[in-house]
């Protein structure tokens, strides 16, 4: 049995679980959104079929699971639109970078809430989630919303104190590859290659490698050494990058996320407290 869904802020992220839901089988009575512009509103109603409220209290009404998919900055605004609507015991699923399960409690009571922090490959069903309950969200709370977001990929649960991490490695993950992808292309067309088929080549090397990890088992340090033979073109490639401090980059760029996502929950906190 699905549980109803309520998805309060359907954006990028909310309409993309929305579309989601649909194709792994809940019915369009199953699902409603809410969003702030008429505009979006006709969008999505046109696109998925489901009720569609410029009222988060109106999308809220009934629903066994309130996804909350505003911006971080709109949570406050948001706890406090539906604080009277909310009905003990509906799952508060919050998918808002950074914002800690104890804001959701303050403004709702011993409210079942569960963080989670999902990715854009979501929408073509390949995220992955890392999800962690709130003081108050039991196994079945967990179990409802694990099942809503096992609708778009994998899911994992932990603890709470680990999700800005997680926030910095797969929530933000996906643009480092992008970023990775549109480096290669410029250097492949720098390389004499047309652009049609630079493109083609980095996208498949960057899915098919993707694929490699997933499905041999085998780690990146073995897969890397496969394709690396002494002084040939890998290791020439390799050793630039290293000697110019390719993981130290890496690993300010993440710290530099999961500081944000810290930052955003502070200030969604404070902002909850005025
Ligand atoms: N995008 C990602 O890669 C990603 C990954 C993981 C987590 N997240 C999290 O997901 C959340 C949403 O991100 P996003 O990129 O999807 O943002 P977005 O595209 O800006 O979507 C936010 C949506 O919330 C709606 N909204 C804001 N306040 C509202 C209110 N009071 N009542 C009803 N609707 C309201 C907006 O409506 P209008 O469109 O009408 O303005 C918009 O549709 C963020 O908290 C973010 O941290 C995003």
């Amino acid at each position: 049995m699905h549980s109803t869904v309520a998805i309060l802020g359907a954006g990028a992220m909310g309409g993309a679980l929305a579309s989601g839901l649909l194709r792994a089988g809940w019915e369009k009575n199953e699902i409603s959104m809410a969003v702030r512009r008429e505009e979006r509103r006709r969008e999505l109603i046109e696109r998925t079929g489901c009720a569609v409220s410029l009222d988060p209290v109106e999308a809220l009404d009934g629903k066994e699971v309130a996804v909350v998919a505003v911006k971080p900055r709109d949570v406050p605004h948001l706890l406090t639109q539906i604080q009277g609507a909310y009905r003990p015991g509906q799952v508060i699923l919050s998918l808002a970078a950074g914002v800690p399960t104890r804001l959701y409690e303050a403004s709702l009571g011993e409210a079942p809430v569960v963080r989670a922090m999902p990715n854009t490959p979501a929408l073509v069903d390949e995220g992955i989630t890392g999800l962690a309950a709130g003081r108050f969200a039991g196994q079945e709370a967990l179990a409802r919303a694990e099942r809503v977001l096992s609708a778009v990929g994998q899911v994992i649960q932990m603890e709470e104190s680990l999700l800005d991490a997680v926030t910095a490695v797969s929530g933000t993950g996906p643009a480092y590859a992008f970023l990775l992808a549109e480096a290669l292309t410029e250097a492949a067309v720098r390389e004499g290659l047309p652009r049609q088929i630079a493109e083609r080549l980095v996208h498949q090397t960057i899915k098919g490698a993707g694929a490699l990890l997933v499905e041999t088992g085998l780690s990146p340090f073995e897969l890397r050494a496969q394709v690396t033979s002494p002084g040939g073109t890998t290791a020439a490639a390799v050793h630039v990058l290293e000697e110019r401090g390719f993981r130290a980059l890496v690993e300010d760029a993440v710290r530099a996320a999961g500081d944000r996502s810290r930052e955003l929950g502070a200030r969604a906190e404070e902002d909850g407290e005025r």
